[in-house]
């Protein structure tokens, strides 16, 4: 289903950069992935110059790597991928002495509890195999070789974790379709309302010469926005007791208890880093703050839970579904998106003065509001900058799916046959950073990169959120929901700190990442 008032209009971006500033020589490269990338993948044997290259020549291999010894390597390929090489490395050398962009890998958490095998697709001619519904299911796929226990989602399973072809699916997905649809008009105010109060929190830090965090600025108003936005209630409504009010970390506190057995805290020692791969941590240690959620919801947002019945949803499958949507795949994803957002333009001045003269023209009309409609319109540098963003660090690490049938898939290079039931997984980041494709410095952010009618073709190779930007999310596939909202809203985030700043700077990154400086704006 379409979301006929958020899909973004095919801006004009062909009337870039005015000013004939060359941000592509002044993009800085980022340190995790730093030209490795690009290189090993160049240092492959091959000449095949483009995605659409006629897969009759290529040769047939055999899908390099392997699952090694039993436990053992499953072991070891964690320990590798978590800790010891990390990841772009991890994926860098494997290409590199496979020669290959589709390998053999064990993938998080491995043993004792799950089967760990995958293959891993990291070019962008394989990995659309992971939203090609003919060949693939995407049950229980979600989270890769392993699901969280149900016991976090009240008994249910998940609108993410249902295939396409389930029934259920389709309610559930419609239900978000209509959620976000109904939230089109309160969008861009909540936002404003919300990041407003995130400012005055910044700006009070750096006055007392304290560096201002992001986190947990950024995720404690993003969770307020997201209940206010797409819900009937109100959190800041005076009238409800803050003892009803469930808190943002003991969400994410759930998040993160469900979803440990595939990551890695970076904050943990060692030893109980890997405690924490072990066994699942039990839901009933996060049941407080999530109780609560649900008794907040069916006490306020009682509107928002009846639309789900009219969808012909169960109550207990609305609630914990909804809880889904604006926790694990709204929150989360926004939590892991607009910081690099914030990172990445924070390094280029040049960029930022560029930016706060489109944004101030392009909001004109509107009074200087940041309206949808002033973000959708006349904003080509923003616009294509938020998309870098989702290429260069894409959020979700990872796409998986289980293959349903026998068939042969292509990388760039050669032709792979994949067995019915085999367990196979996209590499996002290695994917979005494919030489093939982003020819020109694919390891540099570059915020011009998706501008004018060549950086608009490059769109269908924007992949973040399961399938091409250029793409539809509908019922009938696995699609982010919010396919066309999220980088909305990264353009709502650079144009709210352009109306109220003239520049920024930051320091760090990932939970250090902080503003070292927010300069008022001086025009008004
Ligand atoms: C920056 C924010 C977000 C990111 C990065 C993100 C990313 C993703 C990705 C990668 C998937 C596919 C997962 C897979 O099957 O492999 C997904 C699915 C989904 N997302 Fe988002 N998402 C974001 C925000 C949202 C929001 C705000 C909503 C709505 C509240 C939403 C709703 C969904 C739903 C319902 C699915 C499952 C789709 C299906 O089952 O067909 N997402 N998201």
């Amino acid at each position: 289903m379409a979301l006929p008032s958020l899909i973004m209009h095919r801006t004009s971006l062909s009337s870039c950069n005015a000013t004939g500033l060359v941000l592509k020589n002044q993009s800085r490269t980022h340190k995790r992935g730093a030209v490795t990338v690009a290189a090993s993948l160049k240092t492959m044997d091959s000449d095949v110059p483009a995605v659409a290259r006629d897969d009759s020549d290529l040769p047939l291999r055999e899908i390099p790597g392997g699952y090694g010894i039993p436990y053992v390597s499953q072991l070891v390929n964690r320990w590798r991928l978590l800790y010891i090489e990390g990841e772009p490395k991890y994926w860098e050398n494997r290409m590199k002495n496979l020669n290959s962009t589709v390998i053999r890998t064990n993938m998080p958490p491995g043993w004792p509890w799950t089967d760990s095998r995958c293959i891993m697709f990291l070019d962008q001619k394989s990995f659309p195999t992971v939203f090609d519904y003919d060949k693939v299911d995407k049950y229980k796929a979600f989270a890769g070789t392993f699901m969280p226990s149900t016991s976090y989602t009240g008994g249910q399973e998940m609108c993410a974790y249902l295939d396409p072809s389930n029934k259920k699916h389709e309610q559930l997905k419609n239900y978000c379709f209509e959620l976000l649809k109904l939230s089109s008009s309160k969008w861009a105010p909540e936002f404003h309302s919300a990041i407003s109060r995130a400012f005055l929190q910044w700006e009070h830090k750096l006055s007392q010469k304290q560096p201002a965090l992001v986190a947990p600025t950024l995720p404690e108003f993003m969770f307020r926005f997201l209940v206010n936005a797409m819900t009937s209630a109100d959190f800041d409504d005076p009238k409800i007791p803050d003892s009803e009010k469930p808190t943002c970390a003991e969400l994410q506190k759930w998040v993160g208890f469900q979803l440990i057995p595939i990551g890695n805290t970076k904050a943990a020692p060692l030893y109980v880093e890997e405690l924490l791969h072990v066994a699942p941590i039990p839901a009933k240690l996060t049941k407080g703050g999530y109780d609560k959620m649900v008794a907040f919801l069916q006490n306020y947002a009682q509107e928002t839970l009846a639309l789900g019945l009219s969808h012909g949803l169960a109550e207990d499958e609305i609630v914990h579904n909804l809880i889904f949507f604006l926790i694990l795949n709204g929150h989360g994803g926004f939590c892991r998106f607009l910081p690099v957002v914030i990172r990445e333009v924070g390094r280029i001045p040049e960029l930022q003065a560029e930016l706060a003269a489109e944004v101030r023209a392009a909001t004109a009309a509107s009074g200087g509001q940041v309206t949808m409609k002033a973000v959708m319109h006349d904003m080509p540098l923003l616009t294509s900058t938020v998309y870098e963003a989702l290429r260069f660090n894409p959020p979700v690490p990872y796409q998986y799916a289980r293959a349903k049938k026998d068939f042969t898939i292509s990388s760039h290079d050669a032709k792979f046959e994949i067995k019915k039931g085999e367990f196979l997984g996209g590499v996002n980041f290695m994917v979005s950073r494919d030489p093939k494709v982003f020819t020109s410095d694919p390891d540099k952010f570059v915020p011009t990169r998706f501008m004018g009618p060549e950086g608009e073709k490059l769109l269908e190779h924007l992949v973040w959120s399961n399938g091409r930007q250029t793409d539809e999310s509908s019922v009938h596939n696995k699609q982010c929901a919010a396919k066309d909202i999220v980088p909305l809203t990264g353009r709502l985030l650079l144009a709210e700190i352009f109306m109220r700043y003239d520049s920024f700077k930051t320091e760090g990154a990932d939970g250090k990442l902080a503003f070292t400086s927010l300069q008022r704006r001086t025009d008004l």
